[in-house]
């Protein structure tokens, strides 16, 4: 009587073993379904999940082909790691209204003429293909005889796009935010620039902010698995934690 009973046990013990990685294999499985890849697209890795569905105030680019990393060169890109969502004050969802916000967090508006480096192209997956960014803004410039002049010391920069193509007309910004080496070493990432250049834009945010008479402060949320961590694909091999901080703007 005992012996079967250890018999019986033993034998569910041994099968509870056997059996789980079959269950988990097909949770993955299912995980991967119910994300709508299409087949032969890469397989997800390094945390990231799949299209994130009912978004509010912006679309997940890979919805629709796009992605959140910009195509910097044939073979990499910078992540965007920041959304303004359309949940955000309307004025700051405008071009101008934009570039007055971030000149109260401290950045300036990329001067004409001097503009440093390659324009990036992002897919936003909203029918709009691999677009041209929108704008470009630095930390440093000095103004000299009317014109301006790009400070020598690198600096934090982002360059942002605006998700408003009619297959995802969110109306939200996209932003890849940076901290570049003094431009002695040619406009080079720091090493974590990528975590670092979206940690200062999100901080100065969330701490609130004030230019030209408005006020500001931003609400933070932080999403993971909307791109992989680790460095592949990522421009000059700058590995990145994967983390986007979706910001809604508030005027105070
Ligand atoms: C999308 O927004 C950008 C930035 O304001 C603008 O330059 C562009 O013309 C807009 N495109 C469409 C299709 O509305
Ligand atoms: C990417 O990260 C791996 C692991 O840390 C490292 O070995 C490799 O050199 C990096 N790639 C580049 C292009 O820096």
């Amino acid at each position: 009587m005992h012996l079967i009973a250890l018999l019986l046990l033993t034998h569910t013990f041994v099968l509870s073993v056997f059996a789980s990685p079959v269950v988990s294999e097909q949770q993955s499985l299912q995980v991967i379904l119910s994300g709508h890849r299409p087949p032969g697209l890469p397989e997800y890795e390094n945390g990231e999940n799949p299209p994130a569905e009912d978004t509010e105030g912006w679309i997940d680019p890979r919805l629709n082909g796009g992605r959140f990393i910009d195509f910097t060169t044939k073979k990499f890109g910078e992540p965007l790691n920041v959304i303004i969502s359309s949940l955000s004050d309307p004025f700051v969802l405008e071009e101008e209204g934009f570039r007055i916000y971030a000149r109260s967090i401290g950045y300036f508006k990329e001067c004409l003429g001097l503009h440093y480096g390659n324009i990036h192209e992002a897919d936003l997956g909203d029918g709009l293909g691999r677009k041209e960014e929108h704008i470009l803004f630095r930390q440093h410039y000095f103004p000299i005889f009317g014109s301006c002049w790009e400070s020598l010391r690198g600096g934090h920069h982002f360059r942002a796009w605006r998700q408003n193509g009619t297959l995802a007309n969110s109306g939200a910004w996209f932003i890849g935010a940076s901290l570049e080496k003094d431009s002695s070493k040619n406009h080079k990432i720091e090493d974590d620039g990528y975590n670092l250049g979206r940690d200062w834009f999100v901080e100065r945010a969330a701490m609130g902010s004030h230019w030209s008479g408005m006020w500001w402060r931003a609400d933070v949320e932080w999403r993971t698995g909307l791109m992989p961590s680790g460095n592949k694909s990522i421009n000059h091999g700058i590995p990145v934690d994967g983390r986007v901080a979706i910001l809604t703007v508030h005027r105070l």
